[in-house]
């Protein structure tokens, strides 16, 4: 699964070189709403963007949807792509996840490239081959593994984000450096997060994606250790279903965020997870993220939701746990008692 990252400050030049190695008979661009009035001018020095033909989807992860997945296909159809087209998906993990799946699935398959217009998009969404669309009211439950040719990543999108969707991209990143190497993760807190266009965002943007992209060669279709880039999400996902359900929804990276506390709580207790490092974490989580505030009468919703993760086999709920940063132990187990003590210890920690 060898896939094109390029680092960029030049997002219009780069594209029009990265295009011009291929052969393709028309070009497509997809945006939302908001990339198509906030992002797509970023590349108005494009000359071959300006041959493109665009299509428009509304924006939220709540449009990543069957029908605005046909309302794709349909254009493409109605537009006369061929498999010999070429798609460029413009926006967040929605667009990417979304369009990546279009293309991947349009006459069995065309060629995409991904420029993520998030924090988040870029340091995971876009990279590494995920595509899909949510159904049934689950998430990304219908998709394929078919990853983008490039993916071409540029800081400018990101002077425009709000702090909270920074802080959502900055979560996987504290992720990554949780599963890589103490340096990695420590340099993460040097980081001002008022200044993502700066020299020290993208050179820490791109150390973080090195660590995706190095996961998912090594394991493309999830057998093995691309389970370690699930740490933090078992009970990251079912905090996110819990906001859903109270019609508070949270950001996703928030909920990865209170996720990586719990889940270094439990792998604290059965992996021996430092209790200096976890002590440090949470008390940044909680300074940057605040509190997502559970009480006991929760638990048996959460533990109900973390049974129905993906990522479970029989009636297991797996988790990736840490020995230590940078030291990964996936397809781990724990119990219904251990998961309540360690949202007991969370609500301590956190001081709710
Ligand atoms: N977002 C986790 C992965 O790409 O495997």
């Amino acid at each position: 699964m060898a896939q094109q990252i390029l680092f960029t400050r030049n997002i219009a030049a780069t594209l029009d070189e990265v295009l011009a190695a291929y052969d393709y008979d028309r070009l497509f661009l997809l945006t939302d709403n908001n990339t198509g009035q906030y992002c797509r001018p970023l590349l108005s020095e494009s000359k071959v963007l300006a041959t493109a033909r665009c299509i428009n989807i509304l924006p939220d992860d709540t449009h990543k949807s069957l029908d605005a997945l046909a309302s794709v296909w349909q254009e493409l159809s109605d537009r006369h792509a061929s498999r010999h087209s070429m798609m460029i998906n413009l926006g967040g993990g929605m667009v990417t996840d979304l369009g990546g799946f279009a293309a991947a699935t349009f006459k069995r398959g065309i060629r995409y490239i991904n420029i993520p217009t998030t924090l988040l998009g870029a340091v995971d969404a876009a990279v590494g081959g995920k595509t899909g669309i949510n159904f049934n009211g689950l998430k990304n439950e219908i998709g394929a593994f078919a990853p983008a040719e490039a993916v071409l990543v540029s800081t400018s999108f990101f002077k425009t984000l709000s702090r909270e969707h920074l802080l959502s991209g900055f979560a996987e990143m504290l992720k990554h450096g949780l599963i890589s190497t103490t340096d990695t993760y420590n340099r993460l807190f040097t980081l001002d997060l008022s200044m993502p266009d700066s020299e020290e965002m993208l050179a820490c943007l791109e150390q973080s994606i090195a660590v995706k992209r190095h996961v998912v060669e090594e394991d493309p279709f999830e057998a093995n250790i691309r389970k370690s880039l699930n740490l933090g999400h078992t009970v990251g996902h079912a905090f996110e279903s819990l906001s859903h359900k109270r019609n508070r929804p949270v950001q996703h990276g928030y909920a990865v965020a209170w996720g990586l506390v719990c889940e270094l709580l439990i792998s604290h207790r059965l992996q021996k997870f430092p209790l200096d490092v976890l002590r440090t974490f949470a008390q940044y989580v909680k300074q940057n993220y605040g509190v997502f505030v559970i009480s006991c009468d929760d638990y048996d919703y959460l533990y109900e939701r973390m049974t129905h993760d993906k990522k479970n086999t029989a009636d297991t709920i797996n988790f990736t746990l840490l020995s230590g940063v940078g030291e990964v132990v996936i397809n781990q187990t724990a119990s219904r008692d251990e998961i309540c003590v360690a949202l007991d210890l969370y609500r301590d920690l956190m001081g709710l």
